[in-house]
This record gives C-alpha cells, structure tokens and sequence, in this order.
C-alpha cells in the first residue's frame, strides 16, 4: 500500500511517498527557516502563506522523484492537528482537494502520532521500532511519554505543564542572541562547553509523576545572564549552552527511566525535532544500557516535521479501512487519546450574523 503524506503544521511544507507504512520511497520538504529567522521565530501568517506557494509543486516533485503517478497511490494522509491553524488548513484544504479530484481514500493525522510512526520507518537497510515501546516525544511544540501498544494505540503517560522541551531550547538560544531555531546551534555550542559550569535547577516534580516543567530552567538561564551582565562578568556561551543542555537531559532522562521501569518498557524511543540532539541520543542509549533494554531514534532528517511520519502513522488506520471524511477539519488543538478513539471536535458551524 503506498501512501502519500502530507505534512504543513508548522514551517515545512513536506509531502512524502510511503510504502506498507515502512518504506520510504520519497520525500521532499520545502523549508521556511530563512523566512521566519529575521523575525526570531514562525510567524503564523508568514507561513500559511508560503504553504500555499509551495504545496503543488511539492507534491508535483514527489511524484517525479518517486517516479510515480496517481494510479500508483492508494491513500492521501495529512496532518489535522495540533499546529497552527492557518497552515494546517492549506495542508488539509490541498489533501482534500487531491481526494477529491481523485477519488483516493483520506486519513486525518495526529502530528504526535507522526513524530511516533518517524522511528517505525525502516532507515539504512534496518527495520524501524515495532509497537509496543515508550515513546518520549519532544519536539518545539510538545514533550510527552508515552506508552505506545502493538495496535499502534497511545497511553499518555505524562507530558510538560508549561514550555517543550524544544520551546526551552529555542527560548534559550534567543537569550544568548542565537538565530532560529535555535536547538541545533545549542547543541553545537554544548559540546565545546562545561557542563558543570552552572547548576541549573532540575525540575523533577512529584515522586509518581511523569510530567516536565522547563519553564523554571528558563527563567534560571535568564537570571544568570542578566546578572552576570550587570556585573560586567563575561558569559561564556558555550558553559551556558552546556550547562542547560546537561539539566534538560538530566530531566528527560530521568523522567524516562521512572516510565520505563513503571511499564517495564523493552524499547525506549525518543522522536520529535529534539530527538535530534546528540547528547540527548547519548544519554539514552545509556540509560537503555542500564536498563538492559534497547533504544530507538528515528534517523536524523526525519526527527524534524516531516511528511514520510504522517504517511507512516496512516499506515495501520488505512489497513482497517479507517477513512476520514471529504469534511475533514484542521485543529490548532487536538488530544492524542480523542484522536485515535475517533472523538474528533465537532466542526464549528459558523452563522453569519446578518
Ligand atoms: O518536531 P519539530 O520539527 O517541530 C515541532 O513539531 O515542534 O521540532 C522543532 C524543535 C525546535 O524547537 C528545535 O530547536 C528543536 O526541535 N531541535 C533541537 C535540535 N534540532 C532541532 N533541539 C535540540 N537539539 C537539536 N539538535
Ligand atoms: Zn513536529
């Protein structure tokens, strides 16, 4: 069964050829960084607009790179929700349109679900992680854990009470005057510093809780440079980039070993943009070893927002037939669990008001 995905909740417009939810054959992702990093961050109008400019021609591509036609495509996915609501909806609007022109068949994707299916895909000549696992996901949006069962079926375990991991990140590199987006360059910086050079505080929270707090750590990077500053102390910026990575690890880490040992997980995989980080890599497969368990993380260009993972997490609805209707929505919000229990929002009927 080959799958086209389409991907458009944040600033990749990505589309994707997937083949028996495993197989990518495919994928090209127009990226929006240079737009948005003179304003420091996504600028929602910004890029739903640029969606539109790019989404046919790349989709157009995909097809020629995969040396494909419609006639070789028997679904169309598509990222629903959560992301912003502008850019979704030129994603799901170009899906339906697609469906539609057609007659393929449609899935409504939940992005968490695709960062999660990201390490099911199959990379250099591997087979990908097979349900069940634990799954943490952090990505600039989203931090969660969780337990994610042979059906493909989620329990959430717990997730962050206030920033993501990679919002932290991202929030951090602007402190220290570090373009956008801002976690690959504090990566890079991290591992030319110490990590012992400031404490910064470890938010671990009660004792059975899965659940990550990092706006503190936030706030304590802030501090620490402003004082600093005021001192006319130099910031080295390496030790600061160093010193909140090792706090941010130290938490996700620990936060995963609890959830591991709680459901005697076999498979601990980390997915979501900052699954890209090689400390963080580093310390699970660590952690992995302690455990005598195995560690999984989905290859590098596919960790970021990309169309190959919405294709894939189609893959098992589009098996049973699970189809989304030609009024499919797209949600700024969506809960993980109501998606995949088909407790989709109601759509909004707006009456003009005459
Ligand atoms: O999954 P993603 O592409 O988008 C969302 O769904 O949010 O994740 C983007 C996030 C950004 O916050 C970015 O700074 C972070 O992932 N990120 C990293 C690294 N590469 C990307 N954070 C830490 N280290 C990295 N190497
Ligand atoms: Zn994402």
């Amino acid at each position: 069964m080959n799958i086209l995905g389409i991907e458009t909740s944040c600033d990749e417009t990505s589309a994707a050829i997937v083949q028996d939810g495993t197989h990518l054959l495919a994928q090209v992702t127009a990226s929006q960084i240079d737009l948005h990093a003179r304003f420091g961050g996504v600028v929602p109008e910004v890029a739903s607009r640029q969606h539109v400019v790019d989404i046919t021609r790349v989709v157009e591509q995909v097809f020629l790179d995969a040396n494909m036609t419609w006639s070789n495509i028997d679904a169309i996915a598509v990222t629903c929700g959560p992301g912003l609501l502008g850019s979704l909806l030129v994603g799901v609007s170009a899906a339906k349109g697609y469906a539609l022109a057609t007659g393929k068949p449609l899935v409504g994707v939940h992005h968490i679900a695709g960062h999660v299916a990201a390490a099911m895909l199959a990379s250099d000549g591997g087979t990908g992680a097979t349900p069940p696992f634990l799954c943490l996901v952090v990505s600039g949006g989203h931090t969660e854990l969780l337990s994610v069962d042979a059906e493909f079926r989620f329990t959430r375990l717990g997730g962050t009470r206030d920033d993501a991991a990679g919002e932290a990140y991202d929030k951090v590199a602007r402190l220290l005057g570090l373009a956008y987006p801002g976690g690959p360059k504090v990566d890079d910086l991290a591992h030319r510093g110490r990590p012992d050079a400031f404490l910064f505080p470890r938010a671990l929270l009660e004792d059975d809780s899965f659940d990550f707090s990092f706006s503190g750590l936030k706030s304590a990077v802030n501090n620490e440079i402003v004082k600093r500053r005021n001192r006319g102390q130099a910031v080295l910026v390496e030790d600061v980039c160093a010193s909140f990575q090792a706090a941010v690890i130290e938490v996700l880490v620990e936060k995963t070993k609890r959830a591991a040992v709680h459901t005697g997980a076999r498979t601990i995989v980390v997915a979501g943009g900052v699954a890209a980080n090689r400390g963080l890599r580093e310390a699970m497969s660590q952690l992995a070893k302690e455990l005598s368990i195995s560690a999984m993380f989905p290859p590098i260009e596919l960790c970021t927002d990309n169309a190959a993972m919405i294709a894939a997490a189609a893959y098992p609805r589009a098996k049973q037939g699970r189809w989304s209707p030609l009024s499919l929505n797209a949600y700024a919000q969506l809960s993980l669990v109501d998606w995949q229990d088909g407790n989709w929002p109601d759509v909004v009927q707006i009456v003009p008001n005459l």
